[in-house]
């Protein structure tokens, strides 16, 4: 028979983040996947520090949490030699071309691919080359978000939607769709529709759901002054908040995220080292 270590999960001072202990990526049954699954929707990221896993092992251990989402950076610069279902993070070059995605610089505060009708539930995040320094990732809870906002606040976006444009990224760069007239006001071009405030499909618990960027975001209905402050007062509130998990990497760590009701953001590191990260990405719900 076996012996199995007990599943636990240590909380950090943050409430956003809990290192997972006791789970074996060699040897684990769907009871410690439940587990897993438990404390990933408690806390909203989970750690499991200094893991050896292979790509194989990542793959088949996110499949255990949905299906996956090909992320659009997979089809440029992002891809994986081998494994279609991997992100390759990273600033090394090859053959003068990148090698993965985000290259060294910053990543402010976003959740992922929220310009999607169905952005990803989740993403598993493991380190497989780490800088000395710099590179650090931060977490903080989109529940806890909503939570404290000024009732003011709360009241001002009660139920109401957001429009995010999805044509360019912050760089000008086309993201999804066709180019249009920087000219035309953007609330004209293509985009998605999603509760400002959404309720999580499994914990039942509301979220700020903010997207990557003030820019381009528009509360439906709203005149652009009063969305504009609206959503600059949301942004300070969210990100300036006191709890933030910062994440040190050491290799083999994996961050795993729950897109719904987190955002993270990544600090730039020196270029001359490499850092390089395996990601895999899980669909998610339509948010409501
Ligand atoms: C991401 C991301 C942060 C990092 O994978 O979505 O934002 O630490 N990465 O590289
Ligand atoms: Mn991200």
């Amino acid at each position: 028979m076996l012996t199995r270590e007990k599943i636990t999960a240590i909380q950090h001072d943050s409430n956003v983040c809990a290192d997972i202990v006791g789970f074996d990526f060699d040897r684990y049954d769907e009871r410690d996947i439940k587990e897993v699954r438990k404390y990933w929707l408690q806390y909203g990221v989970i750690r499991f520090k200094h893991t050896r896993i292979t790509d194989d092992q990542q793959v088949k251990f996110s499949r255990h949490f949905g299906e996956f989402v090909i992320h659009p950076k997979q089809l440029q610069e992002g891809g994986h030699p081998s494994h279609p279902e991997i992100l390759v993070i990273s600033n090394s070059m090859k053959d003068g071309k990148p090698s993965g995605a985000m290259g060294n610089s910053e990543a402010t505060w976003h959740t992922d691919t929220w310009f999607y009708e169905r952005p990803p539930a989740g993403a598993i995040l493991r380190a497989i080359k780490v800088p000395p320094s710099g590179g650090d990732t931060y977490f903080l809870s989109t529940y806890i978000a909503y939570e404290t906002l000024p009732v003011a606040l709360k009241a001002a976006i009660d139920g109401r939607q957001i429009f995010f444009q999805n044509v360019y990224d912050k760089t000008g760069k086309i993201r999804l769709g066709k180019a249009e007239p920087i000219s035309r006001d953007f609330r004209e071009w293509s985009g998605v529709v999603h509760p400002l405030v959404r309720t999580h499909g499994e914990t039942g618990r509301k979220a700020l759901y903010l997207g990557g960027t003030s820019e381009g975001a528009w509360i439906v209905g709203m005149s652009i002054e009063e969305s504009n402050a609206i959503l600059a007062e949301l942004w300070d509130h969210t990100t300036n908040g006191s709890d933030v998990f910062v994440q040190s990497w050491d290799e083999g760590d994996i961050m795993m995220w729950d897109n719904r009701c987190t955002m993270h953001r990544r600090d730039s590191f020196d270029p001359s080292f490499v850092r390089v990260m395996h990601r895999t990405t899980t669909s998610g719900e339509r948010p409501i």
